[in-house]
C-alpha cells in the first residue's frame, strides 16, 4: 500500500510528482505529500491529511521549484493519518527527506536506540525511524549517503520500498527495496520512480524493476547505479512497458469499477486469446504444457490467496476436482505461512492475485518453494513480484484494474481457472471429450453473455434502491454458486459499507437463518445446476422467515420466479461457467447501492488496491 513518485531531471518536478500521485492514489488515499530540491538547494517538504487533491490546494503559492523530488500517498499502518504523520519525513537535521511503502518492524528497538542518543520524533510512523537511523549512521561513522542506507537496511526487519533525496546531493536520489514494488522509468536525462509502472508510461516505457534488497542510486546524468545490501555491484534489466494510456483514464464512465464492470466481455476475450481455439475445439495453457508432466504426476493442489483472488481460489477448487481428480485446498496466504502448513514437493502450489505483490501471498510462496512445491502464478500485473518469483503460470491479460474492489480481475482469474482446469483434465484423461467440447463452445460465448447482462445495467440500477435502506445482507448460494456468494457479499461490503455475509445456502439453517426477518435482504445465486431443487428448498425456508429474496436466475427458470421478490436473469451456460455470469449483476447490484450511498466507489475508506504490508 501507499504509493512512491520520485523525479529527477531537468523538468519541474512538482506536476509531474503529483500526476504520479494521482495514479497511485488507489494504492493509498488517507493523506499525501512530496519533498522538493529547489534550485537553492533547500529541501521543502509539503504534507497534509486527505487526497492529492489537497495537497496541490494546500501547494497553491508555496516553492514548488525544483527539479528532484519524491512524492507519497499514503495507506497508514503506524500512526493514524495525520499531517505529523504524513510522509515525506525529515531527518533530525532536516537535510534527509524519506518516503515509504512497507513496515519497519523492529522500528520500537530502532527508536529507543535513537532517543537514547538524543534523536526526536516528529511522527509515530516506523518510517520515521529509518530516516533517523540513515543520518545517524552517516554522521556518526562519517560515510557517504550510500553507505548510510545501506548499512541502515541491514538494520531493518520488515518490508520496504523507500526514496530518499539529500540536501547536499542534487545530482541523485536513492532508492531500495524489499518484499514493496519498486520500478525505475528511464527517460533521456531524467528519471522517474514509481511504486508501479503507471505514473511512468506517460514518460517513457523503458523501466527497471528492482529486486529484494536491491539500493539503486538514480543519477541525472548518468543510467542507475543497483548494488546489493552486501554491496555487490548488479546489472539491472531493462524492460519495455506495454501498458496503453488509455486504460488508465476512466473515460465516458463516472467510476473506473463501472469501466471495469463493463470491460469484462473484451477482458474475457482478451484473457482467451491464443489460449482457446473453438476451430479446432483446443484450448492450451503454454504455462500447464511446458510443465506438464509436474501436473500430470501432482498428488495435491494448494490454492494461495488472499481476499477476492481467494474467492476465485474457492472455484479453482470446485473447477480443478471435478476436472481433474485431484485433491485441492484453498488457504487464505496469511494464514498458511504462519501455520507451519505440510507441503510435499510434488504438490502444485496456485497463487493467484491481481497485482502480483500482495504481502501474504508473496511470503507464502516462498514457504511452498523452500519445501520444494512447484508454484504457479495467475497474476495481472505485467511484471510484478509474483510472476517473477513462481516457477510457471499465466497472466489475466485484463490491463490496469484501478477500482480498489476487483472486478474484471475476478472474472478473468476465475476463466484462467477453468482453462487451467479442462487443460489438465483433458491430459489425464480425466474430462470426457463431449464435455470438454461442449464447455469449450461455452466458453466462446460467455462474452457476448456477459454483454446482454450489462443491457439490463438500468433495471440493476432501479432494483438497487430498494436495498438502500439495508443494514444487513445475506447472500446464498450452493455448489460453484457459493463463492460467488461470498464475493458478492465483500463487493457490497467494501465499496457500500453495508455489512454482508456470504453463506453456502444449506448452512442457513445451522445458525444465520435467525437473522431473517422482513428487513433482511437475502441475495440468492439460483441457476439451473446439480443443486437447484435443493437450492429451492433453501429459498423456501427463507421464504416462510419473511425474507426479502433477491434471485439471480436463468432465463429458462420457472420455479424461482414464483418464490423471489425480486429476479434477474442471465443466461443459461455450462454449469462450471456460471460464476462468470452470475458475479457480473452483483458486481452491479453493489456499484449502485454504493453510489446511491454517496459512497467514494474508487476509493473506499480503509482500503488500498495493493497490499504490500502484511
Ligand atoms: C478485492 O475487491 C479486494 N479489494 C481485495 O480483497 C483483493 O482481492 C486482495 O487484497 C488480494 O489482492 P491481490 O489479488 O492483488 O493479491
Ligand atoms: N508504515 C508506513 C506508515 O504507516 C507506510 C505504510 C504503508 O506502506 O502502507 O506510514
Amino acid at each position: 500500500m501507499c504509493g512512491i513518485v520520485g523525479y529527477i531531471g531537468r523538468q519541474n518536478a512538482f506536476p509531474i510528482l503529483t500526476k504520479g500521485l494521482h495514479r497511485l492514489e488507489y494504492r493509498g488515499y488517507d493523506s499525501a505529500g512530496v519533498a522538493l530540491l529547489n534550485q537553492e538547494n533547500e529541501l521543502n517538504i509539503y504534507k497534509v491529511k486527505g487526497r492529492v487533491s489537497d495537497l496541490e490546494l494546500f501547494c497553491e503559492g508555496k516553492d514548488i521549484s525544483g527539479h528532484a523530488g519524491i512524492a507519497h500517498t499514503r495507506w497508514a499502518t503506524h500512526g493514524e493519518p495525520n499531517q505529523a504523520n504524513a510522509h515525506p519525513h525529515y531527518s533530525q537535521s532536516e537535510s534527509l527527506a524519506l518516503i515509504h511503502n512497507g513496515i519497519i518492524e523492529n522500528y520500537t528497538v530502532l527508536k529507543t536506540g535513537l532517543m537514547q542518543k538524543g534523536y526526536t520524533f516528529q511522527s509515530e510512523t516506523d518510517t520515521e525511524v529509518l530516516v533517523q537511523l540513515i543520518e545517524y549512521i552517516k554522521t556518526g561513522n562519517n560515510v557517504d549517503i550510500i553507505t548510510a542506507v545501506r548499512l541502515a537496511l541491514k538494520q531493518v526487519v520488515g518490508a520496504y520500498a523507500i526514496a530518499i533525496i539529500e540536501r547536499q546531493n542534487p545530482e541523485f536520489i536513492i532508492v531500495a527495496r524489499k518484499s514493496s514494488p519498486l520500478v525505475v522509468g528511464i527517460g533521456k536525462d531524467e528519471f522517474f520512480i514509481a511504486s508501479d509502472a503507471s505514473p511512468i508510461i506517460d514518460h517513457t516505457d523503458k523501466v527497471i524493476y528492482l529486486e529484494d534488497e536491491e539500493i539503486a542510486v538514480i543519477h541525472r546524468d548518468k543510467a542507475p547505479q543497483v548494488l546489493s545490501l552486501a554491496n555487490v555491484e548488479k546489472t539491472p534489466q531493462t524492460i519495455q512497458l506495454e501498458v496503453s494510456l488509455s486504460e488508465l483514464e476512466k473515460g465516458e464512465y463516472p467510476h473506473f469499477m463501472l469501466k471495469e464492470i463493463f470491460e469484462q466481455p473484451q477482458t474475457l476475450r482478451d484473457c482467451m486469446r491464443g489460449r482457446v481455439n473453438i476451430d479446432c475445439n483446443n484450448l492450451t495453457l503454454s504455462g500447464i504444457i511446458d510443465h506438464k508432466e509436474r501436473f500430470l504426476k501432482a498428488r495435491r493442489i494448494i490454492i494461495l490467496a488472499c481476499g477476492t483472488s481467494w474467492h476465485a481460489g474457492l472455484i479453482g477448487e470446485y473447477l480443478l476436482e471435478e476436472f481433474c481428480r485431484i485433491p485441492v485446498e484453498v488457504e487464505y496466504s496469511s494464514e498458511f505461512r504462519y501455520r507451519n502448513p505440510v507441503i510435499y514437493p510434488d504438490d502444485i502450489v496456485i497463487a493467484i492475485s491481481q497485482s502480483g505483490e500482495t504481502a501474504d501471498t508473496l511470503a507464502a510462496i516462498e514457504l511452498a518453494k523452500k519445501a520444494g512445491a512447484f508454484v504457479y502464478g495467475i497474476c495481472n500485473v505485467v511484471g510484478s513480484s509474483i510472476p517473477r518469483n513462481t516457477n510457471s503460470g499465466s497472466y489475466t491479460h485484463v490491463g490496469v484494474e484501478i477500482g480498489v474492489a476487483s472486478t474484471k480481475a475476478f472474472t478473468a482469474q476465475v476463466l484462467v481457472l477453468i482453462m487451467m482446469a479442462i487443460n489438465i483434465g483433458k491430459e489425464k484423461n480425466t474430462i470426457p471429450n463431449e464435455q470438454y467440447e461442449h464447455i469449450l463452445s461455452e466458453l466462446n460465448q460467455i462474452p457476448e453473455k456477459i454483454e446482454a447482462i450489462l443491457e439490463q445495467n438500468i433495471i440493476i440500477e432501479d432494483l438497487s434502491k430498494t436495498f438502500t435502506y439495508a443494514h444487513n445482507f445475506i447472500y446464498m448460494g450452493r455448489g460453484y454458486s457459493y463463492p460467488i456468494a461470498m464475493e458478492g457479499a465483500l463487493k457490497l461490503k467494501e465499496i457500500s459499507y453495508i455489512h454482508a455475509e456470504g453463506y453456502p445456502a444449506a448452512e442457513m439453517k445451522h445458525g444465520p437463518i435467525a437473522l431473517i426477518d422482513q428487513d433482511m435482504p437475502v441475495i440468492v445465486i439460483a441457476t439451473h445446476d446439480g443443486t437447484y431443487e435443493k437450492m429451492i428448498s433453501n429459498i423456501q425456508e427463507i421464504k416462510a422467515r419473511n425474507g426479502r429474496i433477491l434471485a439471480i436466475v436463468n432465463q429458462s427458470d420457472n420455479k424461482v420466479k414464483n418464490i423471489a421478490d425480486y429476479v434477474i436473469e442471465i443466461p443459461n451456460t455450462a454449469e462450471c461457467l456460471s460464476p462468470l455470469l452470475s458475479i457480473i449483476p452483483l458486481q452491479l447490484l453493489s456499484y449502485h447501492i454504493a453510489v446511491k450511498k454517496g459512497r467514494d466507489v474508487d476509493m473506499p475508506r480503509n482500503l488500498a488496491k495493493s497490499v504490500t504490508v502484511e
